[in-house]
């Protein structure tokens, strides 16, 4: 493994098997992740995205290949290091949106007071600060996706796993988190493998879009932005990178909702 990789996924391959049969949610992708990237995974929906990103996580075992982080093969969830934003927010009902926030940090140890700060100073920018003691059924659908954002992002952890973070946010909220979460990735140089649909975000906010086929998922195209920020959306080359992105992505979509 190179001094740049963090993340290595070897051939990893995922079947579920159900009382109505067994699904291929992911064949043998393999793609290794560079340190401090912002790595995009785009692909129809039911392709083995959230799955893909479980493996890595270490909470769903591959039935073949292996993850690597730092060489080393992960075998479970490692909270200190790998910060995990789900599709689904999963909040805690019992818990204010602050103290969902101070989760990670409670488990880690980290005293009350201290903890209480870093919760805080995350729902600014959140846009949750008036909502600090309300509990996850007194918030909308995208304010509790943003508590699970801040909870994750209060746990200082090397990797980011994003799955759709922003998918229950409204297009306004949705650019505004983009920009923040970019300014966020630059400043602590964490690694990112964030998962979404829209390809507006796909190409604001990566280094690397990597695309995958209709179940069983694997890696149809890799694709490199070595653009600066803010990104220029409309500029030649993300104009022309958009049409390429779209038509993969379009046939592969084509593809899912036939077989489905
Ligand atoms: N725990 C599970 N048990 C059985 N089948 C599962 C399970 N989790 C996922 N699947 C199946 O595996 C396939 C891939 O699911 P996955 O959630 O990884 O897709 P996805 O790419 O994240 O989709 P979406 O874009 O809709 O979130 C789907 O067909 C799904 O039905
Ligand atoms: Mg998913």
């Amino acid at each position: 493994m190179s001094a740049v990789e963090l993340i290595r996924i070897e051939g990893v391959s995922k079947r579920y098997e159900t009382t109505s049969g067994a699904v291929d949610a992911v064949r043998d992708v393999s793609l290794a992740v560079r340190r401090g990237e912002f790595c995009t995974i785009i692909g129809p929906s039911g392709c083995g995205k959230s799955t893909l990103l479980a493996m890595v996580g270490g909470l769903v075992q591959a039935d073949a290949g292996r993850v690597l982080i730092e060489t080393q093969p992960v075998t479970g969830p490692d909270p200190k290091r790998v910060a995990t934003v789900f599709q689904d927010p999963g909040l805690f009902p019992w818990r204010t949106a602050v103290e969902n926030v101070e989760f990670g940090l409670e488990i880690q140890g980290v005293d009350g007071k201290r903890r209480r700060a870093v919760a805080t100073e995350l729902l600014g920018p959140l846009g949750l600060r008036r909502f600090a003691e309300k509990y996850p059924r007194e918030l909308s659908g995208g304010m509790r996706q943003r508590v699970a954002i801040g909870r994750a992002l209060a746990v200082d952890a090397q990797i980011l796993l994003m799955d759709e973070p922003f998918g229950a946010l409204d297009e306004q909220t949705r650019v505004l988190m983009g920009e923040w979460l970019l300014d966020i990735w630059r400043r602590t140089e964490r690694t990112v493998i964030f998962v979404t649909h829209s390809l507006h975000e796909a190409l604001a906010l990566s280094s690397r879009v990597v695309v995958m086929t209709a179940r069983p998922g694997r890696i149809k195209s890799v694709i490199e932005l070595p653009y600066g920020y803010p990104r220029l959306m409309e500029s030649a080359e993300i104009v022309t990178l958009r049409a390429k992105l779209w038509s993969e992505i379009r046939d592969e979509s084509l593809r899912a909702m036939g077989e489905a």
